[in-house]
């Protein structure tokens, strides 16, 4: 279902959660191989470090021809900052620029920014104004329900988001004081999308099975779900929801070798993009994800985030994935025997 934000159209209503830390070029390309997905977010990045030509910003938002659409996340309180942000992130291949009024970590919610600005709604307001005037691509933005539990503002903040001009919104279905606990609030996001005229609303969190995603679209009437931890560990989400919201029917589970060998190709893709060490330290929190969809492995849940180098690191897995094709046989052979 091709979904029109503003002036410009995505083929479907999949998007790729911001993930601080996670959904970077590598790993967005292999989501992207995959299909299914209709768009895919950097994580969130400060303008300032962008303008400034900061070296570890810029590789925030690396992109590639290959890598589209792709919408760059900004976070911040100074609207002509981010508006600056915005026209440069523009002109290098964001379809979309969003911008983050969602985070609760108090870093950036303590300072206003974030889901720090749902205590203050007008400055939402007046960033987004801001940046929309002077952007060249459409600006969306990603919020949360409220700031206090239970303080639903984001209905009356979407409306005035749309009247200034926002494309489209994302909602997290939490309160920025809840952090990530307690249930996503469906009724919540409900009244958000009941709230605006004519721009898509996106739900969003919790989101782990095709089901989960068609109970949002149902529940809320959200024009399409952004979807982010269960596509850490399980990077054929987005396939089988698109799949599933389609025809149906959801598609047929990867087998713990298929698993296995994606991380693996996930491993030698940062190796061949960033090297051998970077690929071994990034693996130690990737490896969490990934191994809660392989299924029992304690020595790549124990061992990767131990290992120093490439070797270990091969050896470990290499060994894994042995044990693997050994089983695979076995059960073949056993249904050979059987028939
Ligand atoms: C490790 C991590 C990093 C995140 N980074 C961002 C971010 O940079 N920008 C943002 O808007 N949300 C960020 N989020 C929130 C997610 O985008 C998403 O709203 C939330 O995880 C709920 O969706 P889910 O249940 O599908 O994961 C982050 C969440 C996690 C767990």
């Amino acid at each position: 279902m091709v979904v029109r934000i503003g002036s410009v159209e995505i083929q479907n209503n999949l998007l790729l959660s911001p993930l601080a830390g996670y959904t970077d070029l590598v790993y967005r390309r292999l989501i992207r191989s995959l299909g299914g997905l209709g768009l895919a977010f950097t994580e969130f990045v400060n303008p300032r470090g962008i303008m400034n030509g900061n070296s570890r910003t810029i590789q925030l938002v690396e992109t590639a021809p290959d890598d589209r659409p792709l919408t760059v996340q900004l976070f911040g309180t100074d609207a002509d900052e981010l508006a600056d942000a915005a026209v440069l992130m523009a002109e290098r291949g964001s379809l979309t620029i969003d911008i983050n009024f969602g985070c609760p970590v108090p870093k950036v919610a303590g300072k206003g920014g974030g889901s720090g600005v749902l205590r203050h709604c007008p400055d939402a307001v007046r960033i987004a104004q801001t940046v929309v005037k002077k952007s060249p691509c459409p600006v969306t933005v990603k919020t949360r329900l409220g700031w206090e539990m239970g303080d639903l503002v984001a209905p009356a903040l979407a409306r005035q988001l749309e009247d200034v001009g926002v494309a489209a919104l994302t909602i997290h279905g939490r309160y920025g004081m809840q952090k990530f606990a307690g249930q996503v609030d469906l009724p919540g996001i409900r009244a958000v999308v009941e709230a605006v005229r004519h721009i898509p609303v996106f739900g969003n969190g919790d989101i782990q099975t095709p089901q989960d995603a068609a109970r949002m679209i149902d529940q809320t009437g959200c024009a399409g779900v952004m979807i982010g931890r269960r596509a850490l560990g399980d990077l054929w989400i987005f396939r089988d929801v698109n799949e599933y919201l389609s025809t149906g029917i959801v598609p047929s589970p990867p087998t713990r070798l298929e698993r296995t060998r994606k991380m693996i190709e996930h491993f030698y893709a940062i190796v061949a993009h960033a090297g051998p060490e970077r690929a071994v330290i990034d693996f130690r929190k990737r490896i969490t994800p990934y191994t809660k969809f392989i299924g029992p492995c304690p020595t790549l849940r124990r061992g990767i985030p131990c290992a120093k180098s490439m070797g270990e690191w091969e050896d470990l897995v290499f060994r894994f994935v042995e044990e693997l094709e050994q089983n695979e046989l076995e059960t073949t052979a056993l249904g050979e025997h059987a028939v």
